[in-house]
Formats: C-alpha cells, structure tokens, sequence
C-alpha cells in the first residue's frame, strides 16, 4: 500500500488525476472502475482539464461504476448517474455506451444485482478502480458489517451513511434507504487500486484503514490485502496519522 500525503485537497485530486491519466495514456482501451461523492469531484475536473487541453482521450475508455442508489432514476440530480455525467462523462469523448452503472431503477435487487455483477465481469478486468472511503470505513457501499460481500449486491445503507450523505438531499427522510454496490469481490479484482481521502471527518476512518485490525467491521481495511494500492489523502484526513 502506497501512501501519497498531500497538502490539499486540490493537491490531492491533482495527484489522482496524474495516476488515472497515466493509465489511460498508457492503456487507451483500458477499464476505470469509478466512484461518485465529493472526494472525487475535483479529480474529475483535473481529468477534465487534462482533456480540454488535448492532453487526454476517453474515447476507447470503458467504465464501471461502484454503486448506485436503489429507486432513484436517472434524471433525479442525487443519482450517480446524474453525478457522472454531471461532472465527467458530458464533458469527455467518451461513448455513453461505454459506461456503465447498476441500474437504480431496477427494483428486483437480486436481479439487478446479478446484472451489474455479470457485466461487469464480462467486460474484462478493471484497470483501476477509484474508491472513496466512508466515514465509517465503507468502500463503494459495503458497510461495516459481521462479513465481507464478494459479489455485487444491494445494501440496505447504515444510520451514519445516510446521515453524512443527507448533505446531497434536503433532508435525511430523501436519502435512499438501500443501494446497489460492487462487492468486495468484485472491488478486489481491480489490478489497481486508488483512495482518495479528503477532511479530519476521514481521519479516524483511514487511520483504522491503515493501521487497524483487518476486518469487515472496517471494510477499507480490506485493501491492504491488494497487491497494487495507492492512497492519496490531504493533511486533515491524514491528521491522525502522526
Ligand atoms: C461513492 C461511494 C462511497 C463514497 C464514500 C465517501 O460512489 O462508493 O463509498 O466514496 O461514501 O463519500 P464522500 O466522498 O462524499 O465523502
């Protein structure tokens, strides 16, 4: 596990996007597992910049998002479809048909589940997969919990989940009580990993990640079993880490 300390978090999304933009340069047609929430939101606009300035093409590129709310269509501004094109796919060449989410309007949680899992598959390896880290230690949304999930499945969010991203809704009552995520299985697979951690809210989270027990109670900690791993985080998230 590589650990990238940043001052910022501009800096840190700059960081990202050079990590993500060497893949793609050297990879025209490789596969970029995605994530959506605010810890990615500037990586994004630095792969956007790279783009527009001729520096950077998706048109070959593939990709495959963690998670998406259950019961949410795509046009609602919280979904994460609306998220990536919002602040990525609508401003790329890239093909839409080239990239993908669960469905969240798919209310057969099993079928969809399923799906998302065998399409995933069927397109190959991920290259690299962008993760964020939950307050609680989630990855994609495999909360903490008394196991690890392999497959993609849908996931019933936890009190904490909901109550940090209530931030995105009016209220905590709007945030969707379920989601469809890649399971750890499916995170795994990645041949490489990259964290963006942001904030003293993450601190706790990433120390526990880093140094803690290996365990489903801090699914990030997972990560540590991965071969090829780098965590990008900026100072405050790193605070407790001293
Ligand atoms: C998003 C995702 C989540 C977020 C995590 C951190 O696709 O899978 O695991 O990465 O909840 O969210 P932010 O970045 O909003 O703090």
């Amino acid at each position: 596990m590589r650990i990238i300390e940043t001052k910022t978090y501009e800096d840190m999304s700059k960081q990202a996007a050079n990590i993500i933009a060497s893949v793609v340069t050297l990879k025209p047609d490789c596969m970029l597992g995605l994530a959506t929430g605010s810890s990615p939101i500037g990586t994004y606009e630095e792969l956007v910049k790279k783009y527009e300035a001729g520096e950077l093409d998706f048109s070959e590129v593939t990709t495959v998002n963690l998670d998406e709310y259950k019961g949410l269509p795509k046009e609602n501004k919280q979904s994460y479809y609306y998220f990536m094109h919002d602040n990525l796919f609508d401003k790329v060449n890239i093909k839409p048909e080239n990239t993908h989410l669960p469905d969240g309007t798919n209310l057969d949680s099993e079928e969809e589940a399923a799906r998302y899992e065998a399409l995933v598959q069927s397109l190959g390896t991920v290259d690299l997969q962008l993760l964020g880290l939950g307050r609680n230690g989630h990855i994609g949304f495999n909360e903490p919990g008394d196991s690890f999930v392999e497959p993609t499945h849908c996931v019933d969010l936890k009190e904490s989940t909901i109550e940090a991203n209530k931030r995105f809704f009016e209220s905590a009552d709007d945030v969707p009580k379920q989601a469809y995520s890649m399971g750890i299985g499916t995170i795994m697979r990645a041949k490489k990993i990259l964290v963006v951690v942001s904030g003293e809210d993450k601190a706790q989270a990433l120390k526990d990640t880093i140094c803690g027990p290996i365990s489903p109670k801090v699914p990030g900690t997972i990560l540590r079993l991965h071969p090829d791993v780098t965590i990008v985080a900026d100072e405050a998230a790193m605070s407790l880490m001293k």
